[in-house]
């Protein structure tokens, strides 16, 4: 498996371009499903998980094929609708093809997405709103049969937790169900918004996506579109964690700096100085950084889960203490022992985590345990004197392009290996 070998304690320069989001790309590709014919997405990452969707669409009959940052996927010719175990592990998120593949075919056949680092990943609202449309789902053997007997009908859905996974299934089957689906307290992340925007260039009637209210008018078909799709803010928000804990000063273009609103007051709290111009944004940072003092997760648009574990990195070696409360998940915690090897001070309540911040951070062998964890680890590395080794990177090539190409662009000595 790979590691990363970091050189740490150097400051980072210069530009970077965010990569396209992998949390928009996925559910957008599941949703090519509803469209016969070539779609095409421009600004796709290069990431393990995008890659797991793929081979699900190609293993369904689609075709696919990748032209740099571009996908291009045809779903006209279509012979199966169920994915296997050995796909559906590889990717917990390809519970993302169940509405689309209802939609598409009637039927659908997957088995339970397992658990993953975070806790358990239940499914339960995804399920409900879905038989709530006219689908009948088996849940045995950890396998889901579902069939549509009729077609898939438009119903008043209100979601007790504002999932974005069960908001993007229900949006996906209810474009061509028959009639009107509203959902009520539906999530309001900005990859919604580009799924409804997607599904609208497809021919969708789609409105009030990313508010909490959600109306989708049934259409008889959609054709096939073409579309870009938005930077990943969460990307964004861990290299500005990179450049903020090694008191760099860095150059970002490509962001769009209203998906940033909960996360750029974190880091002007901590002393950065933040100059937004467009859909750039210049971030210095001071020698030593304040603590953020209190982070508390929540649905968007308040801080983002995904951008906990890099944020708590930099809070690591800020001065004075930070508290940080994890409300979405039940254990997001994994890099807060790997973290303390590298000498940060952080001790963990149930999802409280209290970082005292230290000085210096020193250099050790590391583990990651997962996604937005590793990314914590080389955030802290970058500034820990010495040369840090980071296992289980596979984890990070999940949902970060190039990451080691990236930050030795900017000056850091990362090498993968
Ligand atoms: C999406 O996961 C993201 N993944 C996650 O990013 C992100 O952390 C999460 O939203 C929250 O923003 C993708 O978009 C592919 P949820 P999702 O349904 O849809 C509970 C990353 O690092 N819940 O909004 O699975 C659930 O347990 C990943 O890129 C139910 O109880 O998140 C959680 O506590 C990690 N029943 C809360 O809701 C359900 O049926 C929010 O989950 C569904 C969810």
């Amino acid at each position: 498996m790979a590691v990363y070998v970091v050189d740490g304690g150097k400051r980072l320069s210069g530009e970077v371009k965010i990569q396209g989001s992998k949390n928009s790309a996925l559910p957008i590709l599941a949703a090519t499903l509803l469209c016969k014919g070539e779609c095409v997405l421009f600004n796709c990452p290069r990431l393990s998980d995008v890659d797991a969707s793929l081979s699900i669409l190609r293993y369904i009959g689609c075709k696919a094929r990748r032209e740099d940052s571009t996908l291009i996927v045809d779903t006209g010719s279509v012979e199966r609708f169920e994915i296997p175990p050995e796909l559906m592990h590889r990717m917990r998120s390809s519970i993302i093809f169940l509405g689309a593949m209802i939609a598409r075919f009637g039927r659908a056949r997957m088995s339970f997405p397992g658990g993953c680092e975070l806790g358990p990943r239940p499914i339960d609202l995804h399920l409900s709103a879905l038989r709530e449309m006219g689908a009948e789902i088996n849940e045995e053997h950890g396998e889901l049969d579902c069939v549509v007997n009729d077609t898939l009908r438009g119903a008043s859905l209100s979601l007790p937790i504002p999932s974005v996974g069960a908001t993007e299934n229900i949006m996906i089957a209810a474009a061509t169900a028959r009639g009107t689906t509203v959902i009520s307290n539906a999530a309001r992340e900005p990859e919604i918004v580009d799924l409804a925007d997607f599904l609208n260039a497809c021919g969708a009637k789609i409105h009030g996506a990313g508010e909490s209210t959600v109306v989708i008018d049934g259409v008889r078909d959609l054709k096939p579109a073409s579309h870009a799709i938005i930077p990943d803010r969460i990307v964004a928000a861990t290299l500005m964690a990179a450049a903020a804990a090694t008191g760099s000063n860095i150059h970002f273009t490509g962001i769009i700096p209203a998906h940033l609103e909960s996360v750029i007051p974190v880091f002007r709290d901590a002393g950065c100085e933040i100059a937004l111009s467009g859909e750039g944004m210049r971030l210095s940072a001071p020698y030593r950084l304040r603590s953020p003092k209190l982070i508390r997760t929540m649905p968007y648009p308040g801080f983002p889960t995904d951008a906990q574990a890099p944020v708590m990195s930099m809070a690591a070696v800020a001065d004075g203490m930070t508290v940080f409360v994890e409300n979405m998940f039940l254990s997001r915690y994994s890099h807060v022992s790997e973290l303390c090897r590298l000498g940060a001070d952080i001790r963990v309540e149930g999802k409280v985590a209290v970082v005292d911040g230290v000085k210096r951070l020193l250099s050790a062998k590391v583990r990651a345990h997962d996604l937005r964890g590793a990314a914590a680890l080389v955030v802290a590395a970058l500034c820990a004197r010495g040369q840090s080794e980071i296992s289980g990177i596979e984890y990070l090539e999940r949902g970060y392009e190039d990451f080691e190409l990236v930050l030795s662009s900017l000056g850091a000595d990362v090498k993968k290996i």
